[in-house]
């Protein structure tokens, strides 16, 4: 938080500054076509955004990047009193060494690996001059029909929360004036997930509740990991939207959690109140947004351009000016761009896309994967002379990579034929297609099928809903048509989101969930298809049968006619199974494990409580077990959830071992939004679960 030098240096700068200095900090400039340079001389932009690389429109070369930034940042230098810029741009989920999208990182139940990441995409991202990223994305989400699911980290709080602080932690490492550490900002705060029927930018209602207890703890996360910035949503939330919420944005952030960072708009969202319909002109969306405790204008001029004259006709203050500048300033300082403000443009040669970035690039997508089915443990492969591998993904570069990734190169990634020939073993001959002729003709010969499907990656991401969460056009009849053969036949799936593909797995003997694994995506593919690694991955989002089950999530509460596939008269669909394909926390891998013994360390929690289980690898290979530990509050002043995530831990074990994995539970952890709208625990009777997913498990139950 905030320390003395910061502000003490704060201070003297703002008692220097002009009004329109002031309002230039506030005002994030895109250099695109029209940019006029000496807005910059001139003290008008205290942020410039997407200001390196292939988003300039002036091509990337490594040091590039870092020699155009330095220009800007120069010209910057040249106004009156010097105050450095700081570049932003989206670096979501690797810069140049681009790691399995977000989504995919969640499916690692391994925070400790994303925390790496982020630091190595920091790293990377510094070369070019950016010292401001915006991410995290916190978003919790619901409803796979919404693009952006594949930039967060899933449906659970908890989950969401380990990664916020993992991933703020390796963007800004101890110290974010070190050269090689960058900004992090959350985004998109709050709510942006619950935009209805998934259409990105739509509106939303959360209850107080829900919002507290589901949506808002991965920005608690994040800010209590030291986050310098948020990005506020789009969305319209319960009316009021994001952009101009002032309970959201100074209330809660910065009373009740004491942010004392900057808040940056989204695109253009300041002018886009005008649209919501709270602001009649640029002048009074301004006002709402810097009232309501947003700082920085993204891109849409109306800062700049409407806040001198409103302070003129009395309508807003100095002080809420200098608010604002301050803020912006303290991150600026604390990032170190004072004494910094350049870069070194030859650390692009050394620090861009190295064998170690490489290396956890591959640990991390295989750690991602998830196998969702292995009938007669069909993988790894084994065994078979002749595998045909067809499907729309046989050649995939780029396509590895997932959304946002504006500075990964295809020509980077290893195509996935390729890959996957490195990684077979000698004497597996394996034919490529992506028709589906020729892969019918083919299959007649081979031994098995492999098909390699899904989403292109601009099927998601920003705006990229579905309707419909069906493979794409074509690739159910290709799945369908290979079956006729009777061949023994995996699938691999490739996607930013849970598709419903419940004939697919109803049909085929193995599917592996790939997501979108990045750049070593088919190496890590390979060794894992060819057994020299096992899966490991879990779903951090359940996987609904259909479309219309959405929106479906498994920390839902009981209602009074409970699930059972049974009754008339209790929650169903008459022509779907209540339950999802795939629950949330769900994943195989090549060996099997067995819980038993749970035990409690009393039967009444006072202060914290030791649940503990023993895991047992009762198959043949090694294997890693991803542990959770779930909890159900029974009764509740307001209704609970069935069950929530309290812990995971992976787990290692050889043939034959056993180990004990045992969780603590804090009191603090059964805390939640009561029906008084004050935030604790209720004393009570709870269920509590050691599991391998939310629908099994070892069930247990204690008191508070
Ligand atoms: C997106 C943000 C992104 C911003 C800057 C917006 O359209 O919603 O997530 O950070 O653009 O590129």
């Amino acid at each position: 938080m905030s320390n003395a030098t910061d502000e003490t240096f704060i201070s003297q700068l703002l008692a220097q500054m002009t009004l329109e200095e002031k309002i230039g900090q506030l005002n994030q400039i895109n250099p695109g076509d029209e940019f006029d340079p000496s807005l910059l001389q001139e003290g008008k932009a205290g942020s410039l955004i997407n200001a390196s690389g292939a988003l300039t429109g002036m091509g990337f070369s490594d040091s590039g990047s870092a020699e155009l930034s330095n220009h800007f940042q120069k010209l910057t230098l040249e106004s009156r009193l010097k105050i450095p810029l700081i570049f932003g741009r989206d670096v979501i989920h690797g810069f140049r060494t681009v790691f399995p999208i977000p989504l995919a990182q969640a499916a690692a139940f391994d925070p400790d690996l994303a925390r790496q990441a982020a630091s190595i995409a920091a790293r990377e991202a510094t070369t070019s001059g950016i010292k401001w990223t915006f991410a995290p994305m916190l978003d919790i989400a619901r409803d796979p029909r919404w693009g952006r699911v594949a930039e967060g980290n899933g449906e659970d709080p908890f989950l969401g929360s380990q990664m916020a602080t993992a991933i703020v932690q390796g963007f800004q490492g101890e110290d974010i004036s070190a050269p090689d550490k960058l900004v992090a900002c959350a985004k998109h705060y709050v709510g942006y997930g619950a935009a209805e029927g998934g259409r990105d930018y739509e509106n939303g209602e959360i209850s107080e509740p829900t919002l507290r207890d589901i949506y808002l703890p991965p920005f608690r996360a994040a800010v209590e990991a030291g986050a310098g910035t948020l990005m506020s949503a789009f969305i319209d939330l319960n009316g009021i939207p994001a952009t101009a919420n002032r309970r959201l944005l100074t209330d809660v952030l910065r009373g009740e959690w004491g942010f004392d960072g900057f808040v940056v708009s989204d695109w253009e969202s300041i002018k886009e109140l005008i649209h919501h319909g709270v602001a009649e002109d640029d002048a009074h969306a301004a006002r709402l947004a810097l009232q309501a405790g947003l700082d920085m204008d993204m891109v849409s001029g109306v800062y700049l351009n409407t806040l001198g004259e409103s302070l003129r006709q009395g309508k807003i203050s100095m002080e809420e000016i200098d608010e604002a500048v301050r803020r912006i300033l303290r991150i600026k300082h604390r990032a170190g761009l004072f004494d910094h403000p350049f870069t070194d443009p030859l650390r692009a040669t050394r620090d861009l896309l190295t064998p170690e970035s490489r290396d956890l690039a591959r640990q991390f997508a295989r750690q991602s994967m998830v196998l969702l089915k292995n009938d007669r443990d069909l993988l790894p492969f084994k065994d078979f002379r002749r595998i045909l591998v067809a499907g729309p993904f046989v050649h995939a570069r780029g396509e590895l990579f997932g959304t946002w990734t504006p500075d990964g190169r295809a020509e980077d990634v290893t195509p996935l034929d390729e890959a996957l020939r490195q990684t077979a073993p000698k004497g597996t001959e394996l034919w490529f297609t992506e028709n589906v002729d020729m892969a019918l003709h083919l299959a007649h010969q081979a031994d098995a099928v492999l098909l390699l499907l899904g989403e292109h990656p601009v099927r998601s991401g920003e705006n990229c809903n579905v309707s419909d969460l069906g493979l794409p056009p074509g690739q159910a009849e290709f799945v369908q048509a290979m079956t006729a053969l009777g061949k023994p036949l995996a699938l691999v799936v490739f996607a930013g989101r849970p598709l419903a593909i419940t004939q697919q797995v109803k049909v085929a003997d193995a599917v592996l969930y790939a997501w979108h694994p990045g750049i070593e995506g088919g190496a890590a593919l390979g060794e894992i298809l060819f057994g020299q690694a096992s899966p490991s991955g879990r779903l951090p989002i359940t996987f609904p049968r259909a479309t219309g089950q959405v929106p479906i999530y498994y920390n839902h509460k009981n209602s009074g006619r409970p699930i059972d596939p049974n009754g008339e008269f209790k929650t169903r669909y008459l022509d779907l199974p209540p339950s999802p394909l795939f629950p949330f926390g769900f994943g195989l891998t090549y060996t099997r494990f067995e819980y038993s013994n749970l035990k409690l360390s009393a039967e009444t929690l006072r202060g914290a409580l030791e649940i503990n289980a023993e895991i047992t690898n009762i198959g043949t290979s090694p294997g890693t077990e991803v542990v959770q530990l779930y909890v159900r509050d029974l009764v509740g002043s307001l209704t609970r959830p069935i069950r929530e995530l309290k812990g995971f831990q992976r787990v290692e074990l050889q043939p034959g071992e056993t180990c004990r994995v045992t969780f603590t539970l804090r009191e603090e952890d059964l805390a939640f939004t009561r029906a008084d709208g004050t935030f604790g625990v209720e004393p009570g009777s709870f269920h509590v679960w050691i599991a391998s997913d939310s629908k099994s498990g070892l069930n247990g139950h204690f008191r508070l």
